[in-house]
């Protein structure tokens, strides 16, 4: 068996790990990173798929995220806009295809009014959380207790208001259907962003791409770290007291550490085997959460069709299959890439049918926004994450009905040498890039507090 040394062994090269090495390293500890894939990454994932270059995980930046900005400017990294010139469109509960401008879809005007005053209420409760401590609200255990769906019930009897306004976190964020969250998980979900106007507005949260693909990030900051990050090797043991700790591999490798950073999503904790056991606090906790199920759909053509008819490429609609979608072209790419999103109950159903039956049902979803062209493109790719072992989902995950408030304060805290950072951890920035590197940040802050003390 093969034996390292180090101040600091961190389990994950996603941008959480990679963050957390780095910065350990700048303030002089000795870092190991043991990544499981035979990437750097994570839920970031540049593939070119016949000859198409396509991101398969996270992508997208929008300007709130500051932590993200500032390393992509560090690294010295290039972004440019998400193509938004034109019409968007978007299909109503009467199956009739509108086009539209702005942020507020095209609906009846009775159920315009109710989306816009939902908007203004949810803007007002939002304001009123600390997307760190949502468990501290004074009505959290209130609304930790009660669906998103079911609190949606109680502001409107418009049924198109609701569908929309639980769309904005449900299929597209959270990726679960708005009844198997709480109303605390939707607010967490949109101060994360800053506002839940922030979530409605695609041109806000879907503002900027990264050139050549944002899982540049993962591989410049692993390139810092050089040797120090070692691929292909699973974490499958974590021997623990307070003198430090044993990582043992998958790979016939053991590392002896005065600390670990558990890097990865927190559903993936029930796959290590921790000597001694975490606490029952901890094991309970993680039972509550889980991970949100999405399929993202790239579908590229010769040329970006739905241009030539004045239409952005922007699509939405709570009844449709795929409920969003959008122009995803590469820059300076002369062919056209649409990407669109299956989410939670869609999905399942979804891998009940053939991978044949999969992709005519999604394609033909998108003619409905797009017309007949969309039906053949010259490349298709399912990014299916629930079957990638290390992830088990995608987004990112979240609590249960009533587990914000039961143990959403314990989730980051260290166990002994044990520190725990991932995007589904954060506050702001929560499932984004951007909370990654949040996390990875406080979680070496306080490994330097402890190293010193
Ligand atoms: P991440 O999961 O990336 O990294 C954890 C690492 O740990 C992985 O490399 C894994 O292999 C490794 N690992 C797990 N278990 C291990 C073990 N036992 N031993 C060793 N290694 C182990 N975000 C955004 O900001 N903008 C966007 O547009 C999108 N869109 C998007 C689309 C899709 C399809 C997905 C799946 C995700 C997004 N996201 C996103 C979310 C974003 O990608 C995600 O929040 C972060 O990349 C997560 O980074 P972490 O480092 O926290 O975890």
């Amino acid at each position: 068996m093969q034996q390292l040394t180090r101040d600091v062994v961190i389990v994950g090269a996603g941008a959480a790990g990679l963050t957390a090495a780095n910065e350990l390293r700048k303030a002089g500890l000795s870092v190991v990173v043991l990544e499981a894939r035979d990437r750097v990454g994570g839920r970031l994932w540049t593939d070119v798929v016949d000859g198409a270059m396509l991101e398969i995980g996270g992508q997208w930046v929008s300007p709130d995220q500051e932590a993200l900005k500032e390393t992509i400017s560090e690294l010295g990294l290039e972004t440019y806009s998400r193509y938004r010139e034109g019409d968007s469109v978007y299909i109503g509960r009467d199956g009739a295809l509108r086009r539209f401008t702005g942020e507020i879809f095209p609906v009846a005007p009775e159920t315009e009014r109710e989306i816009v005053r939902l908007i203004e209420k949810l803007d007002e409760m939002v304001a009123q959380i600390d997307p760190d401590k949502p468990w501290e609200h004074p009505d959290a255990e209130q609304l930790d207790r009660i669906s998103f769906e079911a609190w949606l019930e109680e502001q409107t009897p418009d049924q198109e208001a609701r569908d929309n306004i639980a769309l904005f976190i449900a299929g597209a964020m959270l990726t679960k259907p708005a009844y198997a969250f709480s109303a605390l998980q939707a607010l967490l979900m949109a101060a994360s962003a800053g506002s839940f106007t922030h979530l409605v507005d695609a041109d806000y949260i879907l503002d900027e791409r990264v050139v050549g693909g944002l899982q540049q990030v993962p591989l410049l900051l692993a390139e810092r770290l050089g040797d120090d990050v070692l691929l292909g090797q699973p974490v499958n043991e974590v021997h623990w007291s307070d003198d430090g700790v044993r990582i043992v591999t998958d790979a016939d490798l053991e590392v002896r550490a005065r600390f670990v950073v558990l890097a990865h999503a927190p559903i993936l904790y029930p796959w290590i085997e921790f000597q001694p056991a975490l606490p029952r606090l901890k094991q309970q906790m993680h039972q509550h959460i889980s991970m949100g199920f999405v399929i993202k759909v790239h579908a590229v053509y010769d040329r970006p069709f739905w241009r030539d008819q004045g239409l952005s490429g922007t699509a939405f609609s709570p009844y449709e299959l795929s409920h969003e979608a959008y122009d995803n072209t590469n820059h300076g790419d002369e062919r056209g890439t649409l990407v669109g999103f299956v989410s939670d109950r869609n999905a399942d159903d979804l891998f009940r049918v053939s991978p044949e039956e999969r992709k005519a049902r999604i394609l033909e979803s998108l003619s409905h926004y797009y017309g007949p062209e969309a039906l053949n493109p010259i490349v298709y790719f399912e990014s299916d994450w629930g079957a990638e072992e290390w992830t088990r989902g995608a987004y990112a995950a979240s609590f249960d009905l009533g587990g914000l408030t039961r143990y959403g304060a314990d989730l980051r805290t260290p166990v002994g040498p044990i520190h725990f950072a991932c995007s589904d951890m954060a506050g702001a920035g929560y499932q984004h890039v951007d909370g990654a590197i949040r996390m990875g940040r406080l979680v070496a802050a306080n490994i330097l507090d402890g190293a010193r003390s």
